[in-house]
């Protein structure tokens, strides 16, 4: 048995890619989304765990934790579902986005953590040689008994930029809801992750943001040469998840070269002066 993850959001792009590297580093894996369909494939392709649910609707999240929790101790929380809803001024801005973009970003982080924490907990009372991993410190399950929390922001939770409040202010509570938990959680072994990128190339997030408009999803990635793609935050967080289990990396960063800020986007091949 491998140690066991949740990732939601798995049905597209970053968590999508994201279960499927655990996956084929030997984590048992479940995945949460509202698409049963585009679950069903990864469950069939991948192996995976699939529970389809709605990380903002209480019921739903009662009945994930149930479903997780029957299945045993759990060693990782990735926290991936989200998303930008609108683009627009603060003077144009529509409440009701605001307001979705809480309730999935920050809210559902916040349900889920406080629905998955006793197993996690059990996850982290494992010692190695006493279940999941070899006892050889080298991969998955080795080390000093331990579980991870780790979410996705967004440098858009460190960064503001223009048309982009609602989406700035949900990413800035994730950040801070992130940044306190780290603290109330210390003298557990329990490691509290931050992955906040860039500009990520993914087949939902721009197409999201404005609301199915194809052309307007295109131009956010116009002229720039290689943004990330889903696999390069996936590369990061198993990356995370595998280090020893002393070592937290609070926050990562990570953008394409072409991108210096979320302001600061290069339209152009790069090249030496
Ligand atoms: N792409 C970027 O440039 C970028 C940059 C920085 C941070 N991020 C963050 O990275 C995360 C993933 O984004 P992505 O680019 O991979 O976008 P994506 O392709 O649109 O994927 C979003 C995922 O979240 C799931 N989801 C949305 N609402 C949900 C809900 N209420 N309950 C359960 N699952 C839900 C979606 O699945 P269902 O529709 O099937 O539920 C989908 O699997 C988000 O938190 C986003 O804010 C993205």
């Amino acid at each position: 048995m491998g140690k066991r993850a949740v990732v939601t959001g798995a049905s597209s792009g970053i968590g999508q890619a994201t279960a499927i590297l655990l996956a084929a580093h030997g984590w048992d894996v479940i995945a949460v989304a509202r698409r049963a369909d585009r679950l069903a494939a990864l469950e069939a392709g991948h192996g995976i765990h699939a529970v389809v649910g709605d990380v903002t609707d209480p019921d739903d999240v009662r009945r994930i934790a149930d479903e997780v929790s029957a299945l045993g101790p759990l060693h990782a929380l990735v926290n991936n579902a989200g998303g930008a809803f609108g683009s627009a001024t603060v003077e144009d801005g529509d409440p009701e986005d605001w307001r979705a973009m809480y309730e999935v970003n920050v809210l559902g982080t916040l349900r889920m953590i406080q629905a998955l924490l006793p197993a996690l907990r059990a996850g982290a009372r494992e010692v190695p040689g006493d279940g999941p991993g070899d006892g050889s410190g080298d991969g998955p399950g080795d080390g000093p008994g331990h579980a991870d929390i780790l979410s996705i922001t967004s440098v858009a939770g460190h960064e503001v930029y223009e048309k982009g409040a609602g989406y700035n202010a949900a990413k800035f509570a994730q950040h801070a809801l992130m940044g306190v938990l780290r603290l109330e959680l210390a003298g557990e072994p329990l490691r509290v992750i931050e992955i906040a990128p860039g500009m990520v190339r993914t087949e939902g997030f721009a197409i999201t943001r404005f609301g199915g408009d194809r052309d307007a999803a295109d131009a956010v990635y116009a002229g720039v040469e290689h943004p990330l793609v889903a696999e390069d935050i996936a590369e990061v967080v198993v990356h995370a998840l595998e280090l020893p289990g002393h070592v937290n990396l609070d926050l990562v960063t990570l953008r394409p070269v072409a991108q210096a800020a979320a302001t600061k986007v290069i339209r152009r091949p790069l090249k030496p002066r």
